[in-house]
Parts: C-alpha cells; structure tokens; sequence
C-alpha cells in the first residue's frame, strides 16, 4: 500500500504528515509526499516543520521537496491533499475514475468537528500555527492509519 501527502510546497505541511503517518503504520506501508508547485525542489523541509516534528519526537530533516506529477495518480494507492486548492491541482491531472477515487481531503470524513476540512498554510505564521498544524494532522493520520490497517488485514486475510 503507497500513501502519498500533497501541500503545496512539499515543505511545511506534507513532510509532517509524511513523518507522522509513516511513524502510526507498519514499514510494509510506503509513505511519501510532494507538492503541486516545483519551487521548492530538492530542499529539506522548512525548519519550523523540522522543529515542531522533534519537539514530538520525529526526525523529517532527511526528507526532500519533490513536485507532484501526473504518474503519481498511478503509483500511490491512495493521495491525501491538505487544503481545497492541493486537491483542485491534484484532480486537475486526473485521467480517469480510478485516478479521481485515490484523492481527498486528508481531513475528510474524520469526524473531527472542532477543526475545519482543510489543514491551514502556516507558511506565514509563527512556530504556534506549526503547532496546531502538528496536532490536527497527528489526529487525522492517527485515524487514517487505523483504518488504513484495518483495510489492509481485510485485503490479506
Ligand atoms: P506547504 O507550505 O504547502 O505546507 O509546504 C508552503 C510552502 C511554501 C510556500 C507556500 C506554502 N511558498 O509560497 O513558497
């Protein structure tokens, strides 16, 4: 099973959500992340996510900026964008339903009524809206991964 994070720069956003999924899942899940512009390309992660990730335990610094693309639609199982426009780029390269179906929001259908549907840029902010970004992605992902496994025990008996 291939997991794959989209923000829109591949360095404050998606890198978190590809340490924190990557840490709640077993090594048989691969998990990754790319941004729809190619700004960034090839750079660590920017050092707020890298600091809010060591405060909680997770190394991301090794990580690198890479830029989404159409065969990604192919390769990953499943893409969770984090805001309305990651996921507006994402469908824009979809060919087909299957492609369409592997996409959505990463806070969709989690129940989580105190936050919003989407995960905030913290680009702009201070090292507090990486810490929000931080918790509401923990609990998304704590979510994603346990259905993710549940899924996977019902794929191999
Ligand atoms: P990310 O954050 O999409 O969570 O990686 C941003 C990174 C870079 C820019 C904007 C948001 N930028 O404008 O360069």
């Amino acid at each position: 099973m291939k997991i794959l994070m989209v923000c829109l720069g591949n360095i404050c956003r998606s890198p978190l959500a590809e340490g924190i999924l990557k840490s709640k899942l077993p090594s048989n899940f691969t998990v990754d992340s790319a941004g729809t512009i190619n700004m960034h390309e090839g750079n660590a992660p920017d050092k707020r996510s890298v600091e809010v990730a060591v405060k909680n335990g997770l190394n991301i610094s090794k990580q690198r900026s890479r830029h989404f693309q159409s065969q990604d639609l192919d390769e990953y199982d499943r893409i969770f964008c984090m805001d309305k426009n990651n996921l507006r780029d994402v469908l824009s390269l979809a060919e087909s339903d299957e492609q369409r179906q592997k996409v959505s929001l990463l806070m969709n259908d989690l129940n989580l009524k105190q936050h919003p549907h989407e995960v905030p840029d913290p680009y702009w902010s201070g090292s507090e809206g990486f810490d929000q970004v931080y918790r509401q992605i923990d609990e998304a992902c704590e979510i994603i991964a346990e259905n993710l496994l549940k899924e996977s025990f019902k794929i191999k008996p």
